[in-house]
């Protein structure tokens, strides 16, 4: 490839073993050139897994709950520390909810396990830009990333209360892309991938007959998380910089579909 992120530095979180998306990102990252930084929470990172990125990458790995200010705070003063400098690009890949891992009903949530989701899921999102924002750490025509799902949109029953943590987070999106577009002309987007086997997306009921079902709905056919990378590499190059506060639908048509023929003849 023709080096797009040469010279470009950047953070990615959410890289827990090789299915994981924001695995491919990094990897296609510094393929284009770009000097990474890895993170990921505590408790992730002792499955291990990443060092292997971590080695491929030869990037530094810096632990991080993303619910977290303060280790927020520290994995962007090292990351600034270790690069000598700001960062261009950050990827966001956080998902996690507690009522879909315990087997909760949508009409029987706990609430406090829901406040949880929404912290890891969305809420860690507006901290990590906000920690960014006060410490200065992103360069002029930045961009900021996060991953999402079309459930935020329509009604995906199994999806549940990850639902409204995508909505949150897509909200989130705009509001502090507004804010970062004025005053440093950095962007934030959220890509809306298709479902991808990964462990995130296997924790959804019923993933793998859905999976099938999007397979045929989407005139493409579903974006496999390669693709997404290319999509994030994209995004994070210079030949997107007047995109932002748009969610982007990176789906193989998905989004736009009614009905498939494919889908009604079996
Ligand atoms: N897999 C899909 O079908 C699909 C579809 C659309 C969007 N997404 C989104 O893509 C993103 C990445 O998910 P994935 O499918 O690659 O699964 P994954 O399980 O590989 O990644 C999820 C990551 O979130 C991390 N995480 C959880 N709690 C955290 C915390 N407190 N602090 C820091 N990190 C934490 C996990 O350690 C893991 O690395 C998520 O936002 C997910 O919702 C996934």
């Amino acid at each position: 490839m023709a080096n797009i992120l040469a010279g470009k530095k950047g953070i990615i979180f959410g890289a827990l073993d090789n299915q994981s998306i924001a695995w491919k990102v990094a990897e296609r990252c510094v393929e284009e050139g770009a000097q990474i930084v890895l993170t990921n929470a505590p408790v992730a990172m002792r499955m291990g897994e990443i060092k292997n990125l971590a080695e491929k990458c030869n990037a530094p790995v810096i632990g991080a709950d993303a619910t977290s200010l303060e280790d927020l705070e520290n994995l962007v003063r090292q990351s600034m520390e270790h690069f000598g400098g700001k960062v261009d690009f950050v990827l966001h890949s956080i998902g996690m909810s507690v009522n879909v891992r315990k087997g909760k009903a949508y009409t029987d949530l706990n609430y406090e396990w829901m406040q949880k989701t929404f912290d890891v899921s969305a809420i860690s999102f507006h901290k990590l830009m906000q920690t960014l924002w006060k410490m200065d750490a992103v360069n002029d025509w930045g961009s900021i990333l996060a991953l999402t799902y079309i459930a935020a949109q329509r009604v995906f029953p199994d999806y549940s209360e990850m639902a409204e943590s995508k909505a949150l987070l897509e909200s989130f999106a705009r509001s502090f892309g507004y804010h970062l577009g004025t005053a440093k002309h950095i962007r934030v987007n959220t890509i809306s991938q298709s479902p991808t086997m990964t462990t995130a997306g296997q924790g959804v009921k019923g993933f793998t007959e859905f999976f099938g079902y999007a397979e045929k709905m989407s005139p493409l056919g579903n974006a496999p998380a390669e693709a997404c990378a290319d999509y994030c590499v994209a995004m994070f190059s210079d030949l997107t910089r007047y995109v932002t506060m748009q969610n982007l639908f990176h789906d193989g048509g998905f989004s736009n579909m009614g009905m498939n023929p494919a889908v009604l003849a079996q």
